[in-house]
């Protein structure tokens, strides 16, 4: 269970797991007498999981002592089991309810004159998603009188993504080091993963992949050298019905085989990863597959050899298949050696000029990885127009829980709204209503793997995350990935209850910093979707120019008349091109393109006026004044809850709130000076600009 000697209340290592007494000053507490647990499956390791998460929650919620027994006779028991097996489950749903529900799904039902509840799924699996459901209920202060609930998941695969590399570190990593690694080996603390296993459970999660995309050369050894010790994290992660992926190396047969070539067509190479993939399913028989990462930032790839993309996933493909396993292959390719001076070549354009002429190329357990949008996790960007632009291929999206362009987890930037706001966006592919969220689910093109990956936010710091508050993000993920219908809001209520209670001014207070934390990120930094101005390598902190003579290919073009970039299909790139005819018009014309996406699409003076009424120097001027003053104004409401969380959590967020201010300042400083300097065009408002 959980690991004692971090366990102090305030110090975040429970995070939304806190299982505490929901009003303590409470007379009654409703949840009384739920002490008694009946299950009939007591061998299987994902329902010896549920049981000792629900003992350990309801002892905690109850403050009584819980049994776990095979009979049922009791009052105010919790029941579990799976459908069929005679425990008693069955007889507590009806034959509509049981056999709607998927093997991910489950049900709970109270009996109102015994106040039992049951929790029944087709699988373990299921039942261990309905405990973790009845205890957020708890957790969150419901009614547990007359539940009858029915869930299944609307994503099939919602997965984390770890970047950890077997040195310890972590790639983008804003939370200390990695849990699973340390000194090139695997960790031997086992216990943090399965704390880890149990915070991604409880939101939904069911598929990890362990290494870093970036795989070197020791990483590429956890397929051989390692795997004994990749087993034991396998056992971790399933007993909470998380499957394990491996990020491998695309050059492995010569790194590791002593093979002269990796090329996907050559029958050595083939039988290479065939017999690898053989040998890491005698070890793990429920191993997820491959996620790969291939010819994308000087990482090898099928291109060496005059091969495509669809080459390199296939050869992988028939290697996993015959044991069940899949292939998830990233689309963050591009030229990452541009010139800057060639203003023809559009790193927005990539991905869906490399995959999208692929479509129907790709065996049926390939999967192709697609990040939220064009360039690179902005703050702001618009929908990557590959989503949903393969018909015949599946497609996961990718996002980035890790807030690598968006604070760095030591500014506050609650990332839900703005996933929302993506897997809301409609594509218009096949005609209106064509959402993100429904290609996606792969209920748009009925493809047979579909779903949500992201890159994980977590580390060994014992708050998991860095910045309490981005704990936040890693719940919001999951609980998305199961249900995109759920609000950005009550998932944020939820989640600040479970982890700090249900006194109503604090939770009040932290919606507030939660909801508005990721308009105000952006308001101080890079303006109207225009992305970057962050230092070159660790991307943290203003540098408007930082890579504007670089060739990463992510340019502003400010000058002294203006700034943007032209990707019209008129007279640009012809990015605008990629997407649907309504999308592909609305952002064409200067008229309809959305002002916070004005610089993405287009290069405009200054004194161009935006549909708001502003110049785009006013805007941001007006926007990095108010920005910076809104992360004041965060950490001065942070100030007043002093009383009434733990003084720990209290501290800890108020330490990086007070860097937000600072940093926010900075901010508007650096780009209101530089917009000040290149236009010449003062602020209207007469404010110090330096
Ligand atoms: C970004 C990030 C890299 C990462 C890459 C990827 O460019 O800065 O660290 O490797 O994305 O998604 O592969």
């Amino acid at each position: 269970m959980s690991n004692s000697k971090l366990n102090h209340p305030g110090d975040g290592y429970l995070a939304w797991l806190q299982y505490r007494r929901v009003t303590p000053e409470a007379n009654v507490n409703p949840y009384a007498g739920y002490e008694h647990i009946v299950v009939a499956e007591g061998d299987d390791v994902v329902i010896r999981s549920a049981v000792n998460e629900l003992t350990q929650g309801l002892e905690g919620i109850t403050g009584g002592k819980v049994s776990v027994s095979g009979k049922t006779m009791k009052t105010r028991s919790v029941i579990i089991g799976t459908f069929g097996t005679g425990s008693g489950i069955d007889e507590a749903f009806s034959e509509e309810v049981s056999s709607a529900i998927q093997p991910e799904g489950y049900a709970i039902h109270t009996d109102s004159l015994t106040g039992n509840i049951t929790i029944g799924a087709a699988t373990s699996q299921g039942i261990l998603y309905g405990v973790f459901h009845l205890l957020r209920i708890m957790g969150t202060g419901g009614s547990v009188h007359n539940l009858n609930i029915l869930e299944n998941p609307v994503n099939q695969l919602r997965m984390i993504n770890q970047w950890d590399n077997m040195d310890g570190s972590v790639e983008r990593g804003y939370a200390g080091e990695s849990i699973f690694y340390e000194n090139n080996r695997i960790t031997g603390n086992l216990q943090r993963i399965q704390d880890y296993a149990r915070l991604l459970a409880s939101s939904g999660i069911n598929a990890i992949a362990i290494n870093n995309v970036n795989v070197h050369r020791v990483e590429s050894r956890l397929l051989t050298e390692f795997l004994p010790d990749v087993v034991k994290l396998a056992a971790v992660l399933r007993a909470y019905a998380i499957k394990l992926f491996l990020s491998i190396n695309y050059a492995s047969p010569i790194e590791l085989g002593g093979l002269s070539s990796a090329d996907p067509l050559d029958a050595g190479v083939r039988e290479w990863w065939t017999a690898a993939a053989s040998e890491v399913y005698a070890a793990i028989p429920d191993f997820g597959g491959f996620l790969v990462k291939a010819d994308s930032e000087n990482r090898p790839g099928p291109f060496t050899y005059g091969r495509d993309h669809a080459d390199g996933a296939n050869m992988l493909a028939e290697a996993l298949k015959p044991h069940g396993g899949i292939v998830i292959w990233r689309c963050f390719v591009y030229n990452c050696k541009q010139d800057w001076r060639d203003r023809t070549t559009d790193r927005a354009r990539a991905a869906y000029d490399h995959f999208q002429p692929l479509d129907g190329r790709f065996m049926d357990n390939v999967i192709l990885q697609v990040k939220n949008g064009p360039i690179d996790f902005q703050v702001r960007e618009p929908v990557s127009p590959l989503l949903g632009a393969m018909p015949h291929t599946n497609q996961v999206i990718e996002f980035q829980i890790a807030q690598e362009y968006t604070g760095q987890q030591r500014h506050v930037c609650y990332l839900v709204p703005q996933w929302k706001e993506i897997l809301n966006f409609d594509t218009h592919l096949r005609g209106e209503g064509t959402t993100v969220k429904r290609i996606v689910d792969g209920s748009v093109h009925g493809n047979a793997y579909s779903g949500f990956a992201a890159v994980s936010n977590i580390g060994n710091d014992t708050n998991w995350t860095g910045h309490l508050l981005a704990q936040a993000n890693l719940f919001g993920y999951g609980r998305l990935a199961w249900n995109p219908e759920l609000s950005a809001e009550k998932m944020a209520v939820e989640w600040i209850t479970l982890t700090f209670g249900t006194n109503e001014l604090l939770v009040q207070t932290l919606l507030d910093i939660l909801m508005n934390s990721w308009e105000i990120y952006e308001s101080y930094t890079a303006p109207l979707g225009v992305g970057f101005m962050v230092n070159p390598d660790h991307h943290y902190g203003p540098n408007v120019d930082g890579y504007e003579y670089s060739m990463w290919g992510t340019y502003h073009f400010a000058d002294c008349y203006g700034i943007g970039v032209d990707r019209t299909s008129a007279t640009g790139t012809g990015y605008t091109s990629q997407y649907a005819r309504m999308n592909m018009e609305c952002y064409e014309s200067l008229e309809s393109c959305p002002d916070e996406l004005l610089l993405f699409f287009h290069h405009v003076p200054y004194t161009h006026v935006l549909h708001s009424g502003k110049t785009v120097i006013q805007h941001i001027y007006d926007t990095h004044f108010e920005g910076a003053e809104r992360a004041d104004g965060l950490a001065a409401a942070w100030k007043l809850m002093k009383e009434h969380v733990d003084e720990q959590a209290y501290r800890q967020v108020a330490d990086r709130l007070a860097e937000q201010v600072d940093h926010a300042k900075e901010w508007r400083d650096r780009i209101n000076t530089y917009f000040l300097r290149k236009s010449g065009i003062a602020d209207q408002w007469g404010r110090t600009i330096y």
